[in-house]
């Protein structure tokens, strides 16, 4: 059976955090894997989270399945901290895998209801974007995102090419904190996005992986709330790995939200037929965790106040970083690193930067020039990324 099996190449990602373990100098950086960490480099269990497990711990009493669409006040939390108090009648939420599981089998749905369209992606994006649309059968193409020389959303660009879509094209976006570039699309961008889409008819997908890692949780749905009050249809996959650091849980929601509460329901039923043939039902743990913590008013609060501290931290070191470099370099090349939001900025590095940043320094980013800010510890792997970023770029 596997003789003649073809190597397939890992995920760079993937790749990177085996090499990172391997290297075994202990004054390594890792500034590469996607997640949160704080002035520590641990990435915590977040205390509400803590408080949410032990009374799940206390007060369940069966481990039995939750049924195909999952915790139904898992679900009703997230639709509300996503659409806000929009009118819900046309929304359906299904508990997923992870956001990982919701694009996929949002992204298999769309397969069976539309599979002669086509998926567009920003340029660049998330790496793992394309297995997932291509591995549900569609052809991916990518429309203009980042300016590379700036680092800003090459706005115009965007919104030229998303004006030559139509009904037969699904666009995909990232509602906030974009990953790879950090570069951020304004309100007015979205407004603007909005018409387009309800012009036009393209169809839009949000990926929202970071709701709370950018401005605030409401403004960091503004993007989805604005074009879903233009549009008769949409879907969203939202994650709850890194706004509750449920990473490993795998906590995630696919929500559509369709031109009327029938069809709605008609796609949904697609949705749920296409997770049975997958993983089946989806884990109880995590949405259970945040289903009680949004259910909750004072556990709310306490992880409010704790996301904020995390966005906070991203914010500070954004400053930081673009302070320091304005300082070093004596020009403002870098500033756009305050501007940008989430855990991620593209410095648009070439291959043999970032193999100096790692064989020379001991920094990893990923291939590009991706960096996680979060990476950073102190003030002292501050100074070290600064200078060893100066010496590999300047
Ligand atoms: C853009 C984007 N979408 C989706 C995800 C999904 O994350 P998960 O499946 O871990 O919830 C991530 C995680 O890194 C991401 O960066």
């Amino acid at each position: 059976m596997f003789q003649n099996v073809e190597p397939t190449p890992l995920d760079p990602i993937i790749r990177l955090i085996g090499i990172f373990k391997a290297d075994s100098r202990d004054n390594k950086i890792d500034m590469g894997v996607g997640v949160f960490r704080d002035s520590n480099g641990n990435t915590p269990i977040m205390s509400a989270v803590k408080e949410a497990e032990q009374r799940l711990h206390d007060q369940q009493t069966t481990k039995t399945y939750v049924g195909l669409s999952g915790d139904e006040s898992f679900n009703k939390h997230i639709t509300r901290m996503v659409f806000g108090d929009a009118d819900t009648s046309r929304i359906r939420a299904v508990q997923a895998p992870g956001g990982c599981g919701a694009l996929r089998v949002l992204s298999e749905m769309l397969s069976r209801v539309s599979s002669d369209s086509k998926v567009w992606l920003t340029d660049p994006t998330w790496g793992n974007h394309y297995p997932i649309f291509q591995g549900s059968g569609f052809e991916t193409a990518t429309y203009p995102y980042l300016n590379r020389t700036t680092k800003t959303v090459a706005v115009d660009e965007l919104l030229d090419a998303l004006s030559r879509r139509g009904p037969k094209d699904i666009v995909v976006f990232h509602g906030c904190c974009h990953n790879p570039s950090g570069a951020e699309l304004q309100p007015e961008h979205w407004d603007e996005i909005a018409r387009l889409a309800a012009k036009t008819g393209f169809f839009p997908f949000f990926d929202l992986a970071y709701q709370g890692f950018g401005d605030s949780l409401e403004q960091d749905a503004y993007s989805i709330r604005t074009v879903a009050r233009e549009v008769e249809s949409l879907v969203v996959a939202s994650s709850c790995s890194k706004n509750f650091g449920l990473y490993r849980d795998r906590v995630g929601c696919a929500m559509i939200a369709g031109e009327t509460s029938e069809s709605a329901d008609l796609a949904c039923a697609q949705l749920l037929s296409t997770a049975r043939s997958s993983y089946s039902m989806p884990p109880d743990h995590g949405a259970a965790i945040v289903g009680m913590i949004l259910e909750d008013q004072e556990l709310h609060q306490v992880w409010e106040r704790e996301l904020d501290g995390m966005r906070r931290r991203i914010l500070e070191l954004r400053v930081q970083m673009s302070d320091k470099l304005r300082t070093r370099t004596g020009h403002d090349r870098w500033d756009f690193i305050a501007d940008h939001r989430g855990m991620f900025s593209l410095l648009v590095l070439d291959d043999e930067q970032v193999n100096r940043l790692r064989d020379e320094y001991a920094i990893y980013v990923v291939a590009g020039g991706r960096i996680n800010i979060a990476g950073l510890r102190d003030e002292e792997e501050m100074d070290r990324f600064v200078d060893a970023f100066v010496t590999v770029t300047e």
